[in-house]
């Protein structure tokens, strides 16, 4: 029977810094461009932060930092979920019934344990958990598509596992979701060519002042050829952050000076500079508006998170239901 229920879109993000170029492209506007036609419920990942090194000052001062700037990129708490992944506990429990499925062995191959396990880090129980945490906090709340960038791939892979494990044996129960990672900005790089990430001091943040723009886009490297030498554009980070923002004619010209010479890697910062500030000026408008407002942030966080809540909990008594425990009401 054909049904009009829309389909539910969620991402979720962590509070561990100031959002960047990679978490805008990879997720938040794939994300909020879908929000009139899906339905779209977006969590501030704060539970996942805690696997990090963190100063609880900083963490709330990052958490309105993710809330103003979700705001800034156009969510519209009228249509859509905005809420705190710690606000809703059924998430750690769902969260606990799936870790008693997944073998410890999937759970060992999984590249964000390996990746802190191969730099030596001190590695803590969050850090093993953390695809189960994922999966829990989609599976939960039935999502058909999440979009991130190409990093949470695996993620995203072992969650459908998880969902395929538990509706094998108990059940159709879980909504298996969709992965949804866009080629062209799957994975933006950041000022020194690696993935930017918040962790990795590489990144153009989403807002800042002019000066601090000026700085990041100042400090992309590149490699010293002259002002007056053609250049490579395919393997140039200033080009690849510009062909995120700029038209396809824009592109195009760039690479055009960058082929002829006489155009030199601080023209091309300047123009980028340029774009990123029309682009995201005046949204940075909005983002700053709402930093000056965080008792309003954090009252719609509040009232997003009680609807969660309560979505979480008729999905929580079903999960129990079928796995035989009886304590919650069906
Ligand atoms: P970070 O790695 O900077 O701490 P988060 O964990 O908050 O970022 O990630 C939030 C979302 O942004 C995730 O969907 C992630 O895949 C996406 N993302 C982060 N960095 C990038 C990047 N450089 N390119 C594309 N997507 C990214
Ligand atoms: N793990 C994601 C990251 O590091 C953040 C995240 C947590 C997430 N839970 C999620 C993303 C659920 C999508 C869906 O970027």
């Amino acid at each position: 029977m054909a049904t009009n229920k829309k389909k539910r879109v969620l991402t979720g993000s962590r509070a561990t810094g100031m959002p960047h170029l990679g978490n805008y492209f990879g997720a938040y506007k794939p994300a909020i461009e879908l929000q009139d036609h899906y339905e779209l419920f977006l969590f501030l990942a704060d539970f996942h932060a805690l696997n990090e090194h963190y100063h609880p000052e900083e963490n709330r001062l990052n958490s309105y930092r993710m809330l103003a700037s979700f705001l800034a990129c156009g969510l519209d708490p009228s249509k859509s979920l905005l809420y705190a992944q710690s606000a809703v506990p059924e998430v750690n429990e769902l969260a606990w019934i799936l870790s008693c499925q997944v073998p410890f062995g999937v759970m060992s191959r999984a590249h964000s344990f390996k990746d802190a396990q191969a730099k030596g880090l001190d590695i803590n129980m969050g850090v093993f958990n953390y695809p189960i945490l994922m999966a829990a906090d989609i599976l939960l709340f039935d999502a058909n598509l999440v979009p991130v960038g190409q990093d949470q791939k695996q993620h995203l892979e072992m969650t459908r596992d998880m969902a395929q494990r538990f509706n094998h044996r108990f059940g159709e129960t879980l909504v298996i979701p969709e992965p949804m990672i866009s080629d062209t900005v799957a994975v933006v790089p950041g000022t020194d060519g690696e993935k930017m990430s918040k962790s990795k001091n590489n990144t153009v943040s989403l807002f800042a002042d002019d000066k601090e723009w000026k700085k990041q886009v100042l400090s992309i490297v590149t490699d010293a050829k002259g002002l007056a030498e053609p250049k490579n554009p395919d393997t140039c980070n200033v080009v690849k952050i510009f062909s995120l923002l700029g038209t396809p004619d824009e592109i195009r010209a760039m690479r055009e000076k960058y082929l002829s010479g006489g155009y030199g890697y601080g023209h091309a910062k300047m123009e980028l500079l340029e774009k990123i500030s029309a682009t995201f000026g005046p949204m940075r408008e909005q983002y700053n508006h709402w930093m000056g407002r965080q008792e309003d942030l954090r009252n719609l966080l509040q009232e997003g998170s009680r609807k969660a809540r309560g979505l979480a909990t008729e999905k929580l008594n079903r999960i129990q239901d079928r796995i035989g425990l009886i304590g919650r009401p069906y």
